[in-house]
């Protein structure tokens, strides 16, 4: 049999001056009589097939001309390289058609933003589309590499839970037979679980938050990665997540150089990630945000124009910590020096990106812990089976949650967190 493997548009330079054999979609053509060029893409990367009449029968050659945009085509070809880049196209000697594309509804003119969130089942083929994609599993695929090397057991947490895991104001609730339950904001409380038979646990998966404000960092569905270690304090934890974050902007930097230059992203702040990350208390990340026009006060959380404001300042990823006990969760530890803080921290990435981490201590102490609840206006019943790890063998722990597509947008250096997600759901959005 005359069997030929095909190859993968990435490999085409190891096949110079070569006849080869591949799979593609004609993502943009132009022809001009006796000679058409068509721009392929087949997943690994883009080249160029030249496909002349000199090459072909008058038959085959006329069927060329049928070739539209979004055509999915095999090709026989020669290999050649661009006679002053480093970019390869094929001489065609032979095709077929797997499909001749009808009409494509995104063709090169400009379009807004609704259409091509309409049609991003589409959209996903453009170049821009593919680049954040890669890096997102660049980034997926680091962030495993670490927490492997780093001796952190996966544990998958649940999606359907019977009580809050961060929040009370935006959960979805969900029919349960009779009964009613919500889809998991955080894994953290199930990881915790855990860390008392793995000592450092890790999930990561998606997680659901009712958000009706429509912002460029807020999803309702985003992917969360969820840390957990025991016997730790907050330094640790600021550590791992500073080398943790380091390890995947790296990844990327290394792995992504063509992606990220299709982003036009300025990979200079990127690189500053070798360098310490920067450390302020919430008193102090008000004390400049006051003297940047904001009118935040020393109880209040940071908004999103004071994450904006804060982090335009500064060129490497910044860790805000102590903030107000009563702004964040009820499992967080206070602070040994003052109750009214809890022992945590944001990290927020520079440039106006804001909040992509957030971690604390947990509170270990069983009637402390109950109390907390109660203060939050939870049940303690509810969190029964929580309270439960702090009975048998409590110890120090802490943990964090970085969301996944917050670390894209910042990375890619994206406007609106919606291209970070292949499918993005908001409040407005839940189509296609
Ligand atoms: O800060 P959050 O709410 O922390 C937790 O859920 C903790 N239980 C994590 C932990 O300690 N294990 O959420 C963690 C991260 C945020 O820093 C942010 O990056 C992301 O999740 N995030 C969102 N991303 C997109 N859309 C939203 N609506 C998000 N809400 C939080
Ligand atoms: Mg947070």
């Amino acid at each position: 049999m005359n069997f030929m493997a095909k190859i993968k548009i990435k490999n085409l330079k190891d096949h110079l001056g070569e006849v080869v054999e591949l799979d593609a979609w004609i993502y943009n053509l132009r022809s001009s009589g006796k000679i058409s060029f068509w721009q392929l893409r087949d997943g690994s990367g883009f080249t160029q097939a030249i496909v002349s009449a000199d090459d072909l029968s008058e038959e085959k050659f006329a069927l060329s001309t049928k070739a539209t945009m979004e055509t999915s085509v095999s090709i026989k070809g020669k290999v050649n390289k661009h006679p002053k880049k480093e970019e390869y196209e094929i001489s065609v000697e032979d095709f077929s058609f797997y499909q001749i594309s009808e009409e494509y509804p995104i063709a090169k003119k400009e379009h807004g933003i609704d259409f091509l969130m309409d049609n991003r089942h589409l959209w996903l083929r453009s170049k821009r589309q593919w680049a954040i994609q890669k890096i997102r599993n660049t980034i997926i695929n680091a962030c495993y590499d670490f927490m492997r090397d780093n001796d952190f057991t996966k544990i998958d947490a649940p999606i359907l839970t019977p009580n809050a895991g961060e929040n009370t104001t935006d959960l979805f609730e969900v029919k349960y037979f009779d009964n009613k339950v919500y889809l998991s904001q955080t894994g953290q409380l199930y990881i915790e679980a855990a860390i008392f038979a793995h000592g450092r646990v890790f999930d990561f998966g998606p997680t659901f938050r009712a958000e009706k404000s429509k912002t460029r960092r807020h999803l309702t569905e985003f992917w969360m990665m969820d840390a957990e270690m025991a016997f730790t304090n907050l330094a640790d934890n600021l550590e791992i997540q500073e080398k943790l974050l380091r390890s995947m902007v790296s990844a990327v930097l290394e792995k992504n150089k063509t992606e990220l230059e299709l982003l036009e992203r300025d990979t200079k702040i990127l690189e500053n990630i070798t360098k310490p990350f920067y450390k302020i208390t919430h008193k102090e990340a008000v004390r400049i945000l006051r003297e940047n026009g904001s009118d935040i006060t020393e109880n209040e959380d940071l908004g999103g124009d004071d994450e904006t404001i804060l982090t335009k300042l500064y060129d490497n990823p910044i860790f805000i910590t102590n903030y107000p006990a009563a702004i964040k969760a009820f499992y967080m530890k206070r602070n040994s020096e003052d109750s009214t803080r809890a022992e945590c921290a944001d990290l927020l990435a520079p440039e106006g990106y804001g909040e992509i981490i957030g971690g604390s201590q947990r509170e270990e102490n069983y009637d402390t812990l109950k109390k907390r609840i109660i203060e939050f206006g939870l049940k303690p019943e509810d969190y029964d089976w929580y309270l439960d790890l702090r009975k048998y063998g409590s110890v120090p722990h802490g943990g964090f949650g970085f969301g996944l597509e917050r670390i894209v947008t910042w990375i890619c250096g994206l406007q609106h967190i919606r291209e970070s997600i292949p499918f993005a759901r908001t409040i407005y959005r839940i189509k296609p």
